[in-house]
Formats: C-alpha cells, structure tokens, sequence
C-alpha cells in the first residue's frame, strides 16, 4: 500500500468545496464533521498500516471522507439522538450519489459504517470494517477530549475561586 496514493487521494477530498462545506456541522465536542471525517480518514489508513492489510485506497479514502456527508446541523435538526444514529448514513449515502460518481466499495463504506447500531447495514468489505472501527475510536476519543476540557474549566474555575 502506497501512503503517496492515500495521501493524494485525502488532500483532493480535503480542498474539495463540498467537503469542505462539513465545516459548518459540529459533531462530536468542539470537532466538526469535517475535522472528524479527517481523523476517521487517517486514522482507518492507520489501523490498515498497523494490520498491514491490503485495501483499495483511493476508495478507502473517498468512503472515509464521505462518511458523515449528511450536511445538517444535529444540533438543530430536531432529530433525537435515535434517529440521526439510526438515519444519516443512508443520508450521507444519497447526498454523496448526488455530488459524486460512487464505486459499490464507496457506498458500502458509507451505508454500513453504523454498523452494528443500524443491524441491517451490514458491511461487505474490509474498508467498510475499516472505517466503521475508525469511527467508533475517534469519537470516543473526541468524547474523551471533550470531557478533559470540561474537567479542566471546572478545576480552572474552582482554582480561582479558592484564591478569593
Ligand atoms: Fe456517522
Ligand atoms: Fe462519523
């Protein structure tokens, strides 16, 4: 696996406008879903590194950077958290058809990568897998952050009220 390929593949998405446009969605803490898409990106060429497994990786890429391209604000959809876990892959799936022209490999990533939550949505491919668990890590490590910095406000501001 050549990262060069991945690499290349990763930037072009990243300077993408529509990609870009993921910016202006927060997802997990203070990360927005394009910040996020990035982490899963690099992280699921990692895990492959890691198991030295071979994948397709310009579809690796594509399918991890279009993951999450459902382009709404969770916030202020109105969705519970049920519905937006159990509904926006097959929302990114339709807004990434309508902006790309998509391998089977690429779809499966998306659709599937809620997998096991949506228990239908089963992946069928290596990648799918892939990013699916890269996924999963990088939330809980967004969540992680998120509580780190709310624990130290909490101890800043309690510093400071102890000096009073
Ligand atoms: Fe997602
Ligand atoms: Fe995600």
């Amino acid at each position: 696996m050549e990262e060069s390929v991945y690499k290349k593949v990763l930037n072009e998405m990243m300077n993408d406008p529509r990609i870009r446009s993921m910016q202006q969605y927060p997802q997990h803490g203070s990360c927005n879903t394009y910040q996020h898409s990035v982490y899963v990106a690099e992280d699921a060429y990692r895990i492959a590194k890691f198991l030295h497994m071979h994948v397709r990786e310009t579809e690796l890429a594509r399918g991890a950077m279009l993951h999450d391209f459902y382009l709404y604000n969770i916030r202020e959809s109105g969705f519970s958290a049920w519905r937006h876990g159990t509904g926006h892959a097959l929302v990114a799936l339709e807004n990434a058809e309508a902006n790309y022209h998509l391998t089977d490999l690429e779809k499966d990533i998306i659709y599937s990568h809620m997998w096991p939550l949506n228990i239908t949505h089963l992946p069928h491919y290596r990648e799918s897998i892939l990013v699916g668990t890269a996924d999963k890590y990088t939330a809980c490590r967004e969540r992680a952050r998120q509580w780190r910095e709310s624990l130290t406000a909490i101890w800043h501001f309690l510093q400071e009220k102890m000096k009073k």
